[in-house]
């Protein structure tokens, strides 16, 4: 079978992860895929910077020449922001490749656009990664959920601000000391501004609630508060009255089913709630459907590996729907692994 062609679109934290485990998990993905994958270019602004471990001769700064191939079957896109991205997205489609993205704020600013200019081209776009990191939550609901009817999804989406609330709350650190290390631990965005402000979680929560409700939510809907407001002395309060804080993302759709609302803002959680153990960098998303009842999702939501492995699910669908419909195969075949029948549980 042929290979299936990737070019990566930004090579920082998350897309230097998505390099290493393209190329030392290699037979795991031909296996699942049915077809091996062949990294076939990696646009960065500054080649001398990437991290070890990158093919320097894979490197280029020409991003549009890349898209613009026409071989790549799969464009992977861990730059961020709107443009030039939206316009390399749109190239990519029209030169006939799929697209699997990290960018909540272009696909929370335009997924509508997006996915109409994928259908157009007859390609895929995939999102997984833009929302809550490792945590599987764009497919669950678009998915698993789609013959249920969702009425709420809840929760923290944004990993840097959790973690700067969680270590104020518990050890009394101050708001920089603890944004500091969130960003040496490469969960901030290069500019902290999108986390604290709570432009990061808006742009989630748009997303989320675009496809529970399958309605098109832009984040200038979703109504925002961010947690710069929030003193070490209203993390203490809280706590006397058994409380913590959390930076909340809160989608739902209205007792008469005529409209829906998205909204962050910081909240008191009772020390009771499930998402009040939340700590660190991780994320919990409740979804409330009406057969389905509550759903908890729970997870890694930042970082460079959590990230790399929500884009790499994305890159192996994105890799199988290609192939079926080059060769009209269908999934790919299991791995043959020896089964134990007591199993090591
Ligand atoms: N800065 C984001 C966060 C990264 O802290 O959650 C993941 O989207």
């Amino acid at each position: 079978t042929r290979p299936l062609k990737v070019a990566l679109l930004g090579c920082g934290v998350v897309g230097s992860e998505v390099t290493r485990i393209i190329t030392t998990q290699s037979a795991d993905l031909a296996a699942r895929i049915g077809a091996p994958i062949e990294l076939a270019g990696i646009a960065v602004r500054r080649p001398n910077r990437v991290r070890d471990g990158v093919p320097a001769e894979l490197l280029t700064t020409d991003a549009t020449a890349l898209v613009k191939r026409g071989d790549i079957d799969v464009v992977v896109e861990v730059i961020g922001g709107i443009e030039p991205v939206r316009t390399l997205i749109t190239t990519a489609f029209e030169h006939g490749a799929s697209v699997v993205s990290a960018n909540k704020a272009l696909l929370a600013a335009d997924g509508a656009s997006l996915h109409a200019k994928a259908a157009e081209h007859g390609v895929d776009l995939y999102y997984e990664a833009a929302v809550a990191g490792a945590i599987p939550l764009i497919r669950p609901l678009r998915e698993s959920l789609a013959g249920d009817k969702v009425n709420r999804v809840l929760g923290i989406v944004n990993g840097t601000t959790n973690f700067i609330l969680d270590k104020m709350d518990s050890t009394g650190a101050g708001y920089s000391e603890a944004l500091d290390e969130a960003t040496a631990l490469g969960y901030a965005e290069a500019d902290p501004t999108a986390d604290v402000e709570g432009f990061d979680a808006a742009a989630k929560a748009a997303i989320l609630a675009g496809i529970a409700f399958h309605t098109r939510v832009t984040i200038d809907d979703v109504h925002r508060e961010g947690l710069t407001e929030v003193t070490a002395a209203d993390i203490a309060s809280a706590k006397k009255m058994g409380c913590t804080v959390k930076l909340l993302a809160i989608c739902e759709r209205a007792r008469d089913g005529r409209s829906v609302t998205a909204r962050v803002h910081p909240a008191m959680i009772p020390l009771s709630h499930p998402l009040a153990s939340v700590r660190g960098a991780y994320n919990a998303v409740f979804v409330e459907a009406e057969a389905a009842g509550q759903l908890m999702f729970y997870g890694p939501g930042a970082g460079g590996a959590p990230t790399a492995s929500a884009v790499l699910g994305d890159l192996v669908a994105a890799c199988r729907n290609k192939l079926a419909a080059t060769t009209g195969a269908g999934e790919s075949a299991y791995t043959q692994l020896p089964v134990s029948p007591m199993g090591d549980v």
